[in-house]
């Protein structure tokens, strides 16, 4: 068995800045710079209320976290090797482990480092070191350096979170009309709305504003043809197989998760996929799998969650504040429930999984359905790898199929499977940085029942 799954997870390398000119070198030599001076930027824009708030000791503590990712900034524009963490929390032995796991592979000659290791380790390592950054430094050790940008995308949103809020609320009106037909329709409607929104994430833009502009509904068929591959009607299955009919002749339908990515309107739109679940029966229960630290700059975390809840209900428009009161009581009554993990926030790939985070693979298990939304969920799910496109989505997997799942992502990063013979082909002739300016998407599904 270990050895089955020992020949499952071999692959190609994994994309590294190692790579003059790739993405991820570009990534790494430019965009993670300004992610870290912007960082820089808003602790010291928040000097006075630290101040305000915890007097002198709030602005010492102000100064050594900046002096700690002015010294982070430094050791990544130089290449230096990446350092263990120090901060003795939760998960720090786990970064540990995996570094000199890194270690191990690079042999004795070269240290582990920004340019020369896996660019979603390293990436990911430089979230985890600002957080310690912050950690070290008590009493602003709860600040978040990506809250303002994230309410920010929220409000810029605001027309488009009106517009589906009230699509929402006229859907669930006649909810009872609907023919099955009708049903499947809305639900790749909203299934689309949740993909879309995966454009609005802020990493990609350096932390720069990115939000949802126009009528998330009325541009869903313009997108279309951007949809590289699209399973979503083997995620309709997998769904309404899922609804069991009982000796009573009631149907009970079954549980999904979502992995979430991003907050603002991506958020919204992944809560109205989840009401309209509910509503309309296809799932009793959702369970929403979120960020326990600030990531990628706009990933939800807890606070995130229940403050975007918070908003919508407290929203002066009637179809806005009726969703949020819904959502609040879908909370409190546990049909819905938010829950996180350190394995989200760790460096893996999603095979390792399994034997890595052994209880949340087995949560998962538990689910019928899995989506997980955007591009660092879909890096993970394949390795963040320089696979051939025509590589299947399931070998890509390499083993990891806790249960029927769907991947839903815009592409922004230079990794993509699963393709026609020649397709990729053709995008790079007609369009060269189609696999990282987040103007194309995939739904792409895997299920451990299918024949493979
Ligand atoms: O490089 C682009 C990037 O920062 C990737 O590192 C990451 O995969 C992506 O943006 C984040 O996108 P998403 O929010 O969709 O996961
Ligand atoms: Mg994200």
């Amino acid at each position: 068995m270990a050895a089955n799954r020992a020949l499952l997870r071999g692959g190609p390398p994994p994309l590294s800045a190692k790579v003059e000119g790739s993405f991820a070198y570009l990534t790494v030599r430019d965009r993670l710079p300004t992610i870290l001076t912007r960082v820089i930027d808003t602790i010291h824009r928040n000097k006075n209320k630290f101040f305000e708030e915890f007097g002198e000791d709030g602005v010492q503590a102000e100064k050594r976290t900046i002096g700690l990712l002015s010294k982070l900034r430094n050791e990544l524009q130089t290449d230096k090797p990446i350092l263990a963490l120090c901060d003795a929390l939760e998960d720090t032995d786990g970064w540990n482990q995996y570094l000199q796991r890194q270690q191990g592979l690079m042999g004795d000659q070269d240290s582990v480092s920004w340019f020369k290791s896996p660019w979603l380790y390293v990436e990911s390592y430089m979230y985890r070191r600002i957080q310690e950054a912050i950690w070290l430094n008590p009493p602003i050790s709860d600040f978040d350096v990506f809250n303002e940008s994230k309410t920010q995308s929220f409000f810029k949103s605001q027309q488009a979170v009106i517009a589906l809020c009230t699509y929402l609320q006229g859907l669930n009106k006649n909810m009872d009309n609907l023919s099955e037909m009708q049903l499947m329709d809305q639900f790749h409607k909203l299934l689309q709305v949740s993909l879309w929104g995966n454009k609005c994430d802020l990493s990609i833009s350096a932390g720069m504003e990115n939000f949802q502009k126009a009528s998330p509904i009325d541009s869903l068929s313009d997108l279309k043809p951007f949809i590289l591959v699209d399973d979503s009607s083997m995620v309709w299955s997998a769904l309404t197989s899922t609804r069991r009919q009982g000796e009573d002749g009631r149907i009970t339908p079954g549980r999904v998760d979502i992995v979430l990515d991003n907050a603002g309107f991506e958020l919204v739109a992944d809560l109205v996929l989840a009401d309209f679940l509910v509503s309309s029966g296809l799932a009793k229960e959702v369970r929403f799998h979120g960020k326990s630290i600030p990531w990628f700059v706009s990933d939800v975390t807890a606070q995130d969650f229940q403050w975007s809840i918070r908003q919508t209900l407290a929203a002066n428009h009637k179809c806005m504040s009726k969703s949020g009161v819904q959502w609040q009581s879908y909370m409190r009554e546990g049909v819905w429930s938010y829950h996180d993990h350190p394995f989200w926030t760790m460096p893996h790939e999603y095979c390792d999984m399994a034997g890595d985070a052994p209880d949340l693979y087995a949560t998962l298990q538990g689910a019928d359905l899995v989506l997980f939304k955007g591009d660092l969920s879909y890096r993970k799910l394949t390795g963040d790898r320089e696979w051939d496109h025509t590589v299947s989505f399931d070998r890509a997997l390499r083993g990891f199929q806790p249960a029927p799942l769907c991947s839903l992502r815009t592409l922004k990063a230079n990794v993509q499977v699963g393709l026609q013979p020649g397709q990729g082909e053709n995008l790079s002739a007609l369009d060269p940085g189609w696999m990282t300016s987040g103007k194309y998407a995939v739904v792409q599904f895997s299920s451990p029942h299918r024949e493979q």
